[in-house]
């Protein structure tokens, strides 16, 4: 395929970062990560070679969907740090020639944020409108909607016998885009943390923001109602060219759920004025049942390509960007998933690496990546903290299930899978947190005895060794950002290939994906 010249952009010849706070070091010793730990590994991930750090929501949170649920956008959450920790934090990332990426949440709020809390005392308060109230119907929801965590996505407030929309926890209320007030604020919020200094969004759940018909779904949840919104695009550009649009340094990133290729054409389009990339869902989903995550099916390979390439080529002939990733803090670990704990671990690790870093599109290593990190060796349901995963082991069992195969699905598929504490050396607490210090607020994995940074900075052979070499590959090799793509071996039902082209550069990438030796021409 021929490509239009690719325009250029820091961002595109970047790799990224993420690090999930609660998890990633634990400075004080009370079990949590916080901002002085991510501060004593900036060393770390200097020498790893990545360009941006992107940090989980590190605002005021009650936590219940673990800072997700944000109820102070201006404040630092105490068990994270305090404001001055977060502007050394920053100083230091710009010393070492990198980048803050915030995560920023504004689909919704948390119940305890001040809007909220003013929003549900009248039908007349001036933030009533802030979020979406609706009377029920015949003593009922106002429709059939259901909530990303499980039940109804209506919780029924008796101070004004209404109903408020929560697409994901009864604490996470949505906000009301249409009111223009509503975004007005979030401008003012993109503005306080690009004055800081922070070079760039990843904005949460984003293409869900602009709500259309209330209706009943008769066929599905009613994301179809919500999905890519009506006036999503609008928004969007409004956003944009309120705030970031005006600073080309900065980079946004969308969290797009079950986005359509073609919004995100335009959501990430190089002239459209939207974000600089999305992430999509598609390829992450290969190991369900359509929409449904609480099964167990195995992951079909021969969909996992169709998917990639899909988005591959027809991202690139729309000029839009990709971001490309297998991991982040809502998957499970992916070399648990699509590769091979046992015998071919170091292997695949380092296979499914190469196959993300060098597709077309910015590159994501979540922590704990790039040393081959496993999914959890919990045991028991009382191990797991994940709002979502302990709703849907309930649901679960409501719906029939028995409880051991309902704690089988979950632990194949909870988020926590990608939430233990990063693995720095084989201590008690795996370097995460002080040997005397509280225990960790999620187990640390036995394997982290095996499986640590410490282990693999010393060994050239690691899989953090070969992580260093596929992100400085990508400063020294032009065609890993802008070449174009051109799948191979389509279907063949072991190997994932493809070949990148640019200026007289050819790159191909053969991978095996499974454990049996395999000939292939
Ligand atoms: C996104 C986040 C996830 C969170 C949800 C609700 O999917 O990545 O962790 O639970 O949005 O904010």
């Amino acid at each position: 395929m021929k490509l239009e010249q690719p325009a250029r952009a820091w961002w595109k010849e970047a790799a990224v970062y993420q690090i999930y706070p609660r998890s990633f070091c634990d400075s004080n010793g009370d079990g949590v990560g916080d901002l002085p730990g991510i501060l004593q590994k900036l060393d770390y991930l200097q020498q790893l070679g990545v360009d941006v750090l992107w940090l989980n929501p590190v605002y005021r949170s009650p936590g219940v969907d673990n800072g997700y649920d944000i109820s102070d956008y201006r404040a630092i959450d105490p068990v994270f740090g305090t404001m001055e920790d977060f502007d050394r934090l920053l100083e230091e990332v710009h010393r070492r020639g990198m980048r803050l990426v915030m995560d920023l949440v504004v689909n919704h709020t948390s119940d305890r944020h001040p809007w909220f809390i003013e929003s549900r005392k009248s039908v007349d308060n001036p933030y009533r409108d802030y979020y979406i109230w609706k009377p029920g119907k015949d003593g009922h929801e106002p429709n059939n909607w259901g909530a990303c965590f499980g039940g109804s996505a209506w919780k029924y407030d008796p101070q004004t016998d209404m109903y408020y929309l929560h697409l994901f926890s009864k604490k996470q209320p949505d906000l009301n885009w249409d009111n223009e007030n509503v975004r007005r604020e979030i401008q003012k919020i993109v503005r306080f943390w690009m004055d800081k200094g922070v070079k760039g969004f990843r904005f949460d759940v984003v293409n869900l923001i602009s709500k259309g018909a209330f209706e009943d779904d008769t066929e599905g949840d009613g994301r179809k109602y919500y999905t890519d919104g009506p006036n999503i695009h609008k928004y969007l550009k409004e956003l944009h060219d309120m705030t970031f649009g005006t600073d080309t340094q900065i980079v946004t990133v969308g969290e797009m759920s079950s986005t359509s290729i073609e919004n995100c054409y335009q959501y990430a389009g190089r002239d459209t004025g939207e974000l600089s990339m999305v992430f999509s869902f598609h390829h992450l989903k290969v190991d369900f049942m359509g929409n449904e995550k609480w099964v167990l099916v195995p992951a079909d390979f021969q969909k996992l390509k169709d998917i990639i390439f899909e988005w591959q080529t027809k991202m690139t002939e729309h000029n839009a960007w990709n971001a490309v990733f297998w991991c982040n803090h809502d998957q499970p670990r992916v070399v648990s998933r699509f590769g091979d704990e046992g015998r071919y671990w170091k292997q695949s690790a380092k296979m499914l690496g190469t196959i993300i870093h060098c597709l077309r599109g910015t590159p994501y290593v979540y922590q704990g990546e790039e040393i081959g990190m496993t999914n959890t060796d919990f045991t028991d349901i009382s191990q797991f903290r994940d709002v979502e995963s302990l709703n849907h082991y309930r649901i679960l069992q409501e719906k029939g299930l028995s409880a051991s195969d309902a704690f089988r699905i979950i632990q194949i598929h909870s988020r926590d899978n990608g939430r233990t504490p990063m693995q720095w050396d084989g201590t008690k607490y795996a370097g995460f947190s002080s040997e005397d210090g509280k225990e960790p607020w999620i187990g640390v994995n036995e394997n982290h005895t095996k499986i640590n940074t410490a282990d693999q900075l010393e060994n050239e052979d690691s899989i953090f060794r070969y992580y260093q070499k596929l992100i400085a590959m990508r400063k020294e090799l032009d065609v890993i950002a802008y070449g174009d793509i051109e799948p191979l071996a389509e279907g063949d039902s072991s190997v994932f290939a493809y070949r990148r082209c640019w200026k007289g550069q050819e790159l191909i990438v053969t991978a095996n994906f499974y454990g049996k030796e395999y000939e292939w021409k």
